[in-house]
């Protein structure tokens, strides 16, 4: 019977483990390149057992970024940084993998500490390009023209090379989270009149020829993942729904992704009464049930057995943790000894268990 720590194999690369270090922005880069501080983050989590490490949201372009601290892939100098990194985590024996980020009307925000709000153009800021010009939250986007969308594509597909370069073993495009390929899809957003907007098919275009440009850039061994809102959480008439999310995954899988993990929001303040244990578990099963393919599920799994029925229920294949991470670097090989298994720690570690 599958477990939580029986392998999982998409296409050439097999994940020692069903544990996922979900991607986590530090707002800790300088000049989009990672640093001590990545190395520290990614690298206890794949000495902590975890068999897959995704990277927080990576920029493809200087314009993609959210914030002047966050990481990029668009150059020399971060392919790097990021190298350094994906070989520490290969010596644990974890696979690494880049969530590729263009952040769109929600780019152009001061750090975290600052309280996030937009950075102005005078302190270094610049305009940020959206679906459309609809606000999200303090941003007022402009549209993109048609060149510029153009452009973001060649950028994805120039990331997806330098992530070959710098040894990831797999891409995840962030397509969730109210940045810009669902600023495409949604349609809260997309307000557009041309061939990116209106229908289901023109509001998927951006994000499915992402994939296509993406999965034609990268080896057939190499495996794609997308991360989804598979819902908006809410009920506007516009809102992305689930039934749309089980017609777009049907797509993205004939164009080549091999996992979809689901999450959602991104637009609105989800509910915090809905937000508990699993509450995102449904929409994964909902996705891999109706599109036959490998799904993660995250959002509020904190603990061994928790994580583990959901492997052996069959209702997700990989179990992508967040916050618990962070207070638990050692999750996976916690989580082995809870459930019987033989943890994998380091040699270094050996004498402490
Ligand atoms: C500090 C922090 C930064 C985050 N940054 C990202 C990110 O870069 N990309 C992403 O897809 N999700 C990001 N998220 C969302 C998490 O990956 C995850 O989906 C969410 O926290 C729910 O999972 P959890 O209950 O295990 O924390 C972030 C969450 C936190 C707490």
């Amino acid at each position: 019977m599958k477990h939580l720590f029986s392998p999982l194999r998409l296409r050439d690369m097999t994940l020692k483990n069903r544990i996922a270090l979900s991607p986590m922005q530090q707002y800790s880069a300088v000049d989009g390149i990672p640093g001590q501080w990545h190395l520290v983050h990614l690298g206890s989590r794949a000495v902590g057992g975890a068999g897959l490490i995704l990277t927080e949201c990576t920029a493809i372009s200087p314009e993609a970024m959210c914030t002047l601290y966050d990481t990029g892939i668009w150059n020399e100098a971060q392919v790097a940084g990021w190298k350094f990194i994906v070989d520490f985590v290969h010596q644990q024996g974890a696979k690494m993998g880049v969530q590729l980020w263009h952040a769109g009307g929600k780019a152009s925000s001061k750090h975290p500490n600052e309280g996030m709000k937009p950075l102005p153009l005078e302190e270094g800021g610049w305009i940020p390009k959206s679906s459309s010009a609809t606000p999200i939250n303090a941003h007022h986007p402009q549209a993109m023209t048609l060149q510029e969308i153009q452009e973001v594509k060649n950028q994805f597909a120039q990331a997806a090379k330098n992530a070959i370069k710098a040894g990831f073993d797999t891409i995840e495009l962030h397509a969730a989270h109210g940045y810009l390929l669902h600023q495409f899809y949604s349609g809260l957003i997309n307000k557009r009149t041309d061939e990116y907007g209106g229908s289901f098919e023109n509001r998927i275009r951006l994000l499915v020829e992402v994939v296509n440009e993406v999965r034609n850039t990268i080896p057939d061994e190499m495996p794609l993942l997308v991360r989804l809102s598979a819902v908006d959480y809410s009920n506007e008439p516009e809102a992305w729904t689930l039934a749309d999310s089980l017609k777009l995954t049907e797509i993205l899988k004939d164009s080549g992704v091999d996992l979809i993990t689901a999450s959602g929001g991104g637009f609105v303040q989800v509910d915090p009464s809905i937000v508990k244990p699993n509450y995102q578990l449904p929409l994964a099963t909902a996705i891999r049930e109706s599109a036959n393919m490998p799904v993660g599920t995250v959002g509020m799994i904190t603990d061994a057995h928790q994580a583990n029925a959901i492997i052996e229920n069959s209702e997700a294949d990989l179990i992508v943790i967040a916050r618990e991470h962070l207070r638990n670097p050692y999750f996976a090989v916690d989580a082995a000894i809870e459930l019987g298994q033989t943890p994998d720690v380091p040699w270094q570690y050996k004498r402490a268990y």
